[in-house]
């Protein structure tokens, strides 16, 4: 369970990206982030992972309140919380599987990190991941020969054989065509429900959100605006679109849909 209780966060430049944020995610929901950009989306997942510190308020994932993690504590609960980006952030020179295996690194020594000694288990624990997200046959394959598609789902796998809890998206279908997206939207829906890890995913095309998210968060300024079940969204898709944005839907809001 994830638990944000009265949480700003003030850059330096004193612009205020989070805004008394106040939100409970049980484990298993899997929730899109939408609003503006500039809203304060990248901000929220990221203080879930301690890449960004809070300013004020806590958050709490299991109890534990993540701004006291230090150390070996913050390394183990780092771990169970996994990262996408828009951008992939592979190893374009090496195997598709080597990217996974990198994942594994956590758990090893130094002399087998050094020397990228898997171990039998690690590569099935890779290999099952790939299969996962639908790529097994391309486990040996330079990653920079892949489309950006499979890109992404190589790694959603290097995530997936980290063994998260949690996994935290930021835009990760922002760089696809319409189709890939789909495909990678599908994978996440898969993970989240076979898997019972819970998805977080910001994303700026709202038709994908409400397509494949159960749980709606609109972001505005900072503030959350909008909160509710999906189902909840659609009831009153245009006056919810208008509360988070601040203006009407366009087509440059959606992934495909055409209005
Ligand atoms: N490192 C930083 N230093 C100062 N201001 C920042 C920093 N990172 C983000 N901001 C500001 O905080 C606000 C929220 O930024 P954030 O990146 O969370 O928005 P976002 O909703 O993810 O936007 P986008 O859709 O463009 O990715 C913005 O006004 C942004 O300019
Ligand atoms: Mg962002």
């Amino acid at each position: 369970m994830i638990q944000f209780d009265h949480v700003d966060k003030v850059y330096a430049n004193g612009t205020k990206a989070l805004d008394d944020v106040n939100v409970t995610i049980e484990q298993g929901e899997f929730v899109a982030i939408i609003g503006l950009s500039g809203a304060g989306k990248s901000t929220m997942i990221r203080t879930i992972n301690k890449m960004i510190d809070v300013t004020s308020g806590t958050v709490t994932v299991d109890g534990l309140n993540i701004s006291e993690l230090k150390g070996k504590e913050l390394r183990k609960y780092r771990r169970k919380v996994g990262m996408v980006f828009q951008s992939f952030n592979l190893v374009s020179r090496t195997s598709v599987i080597n990217n996974v295996l990198s994942a594994r690194v956590a758990d090893m020594n130094f002399f087998r990190t050094l020397f990228g000694l898997y171990s039998k288990e690690d590569k099935i624990i890779a290999l099952e991941a790939l299969d996962k997200v639908g790529i097994l046959d391309k486990a040996y394959i330079r990653a920079d020969q892949l489309s950006g598609g499979q890109q992404q789902r190589v790694a959603l796998a290097r995530t997936l054989a980290q063994n998260p809890q949690i996994i935290l998206a930021d835009e990760p279908v922002a760089a696809l065509d319409p189709v890939m997206a789909d495909v990678v939207m599908s994978d996440f829906q898969k993970i989240n429900r076979d898997m019972n890890i819970t998805v977080l995913i910001n994303i700026h095309h709202v038709d994908l959100a409400l397509q494949y998210a159960d749980r709606i968060i609109g972001i505005q300024a900072g503030k959350i605006v909008f909160d509710g079940p999906t189902s909840e969204y659609k009831k009153n898709e245009k006056a919810n679109f208008r509360k988070i944005y601040g203006r009407d839907i366009s087509e440059d809001d959606l992934m495909k849909e055409k209005l």
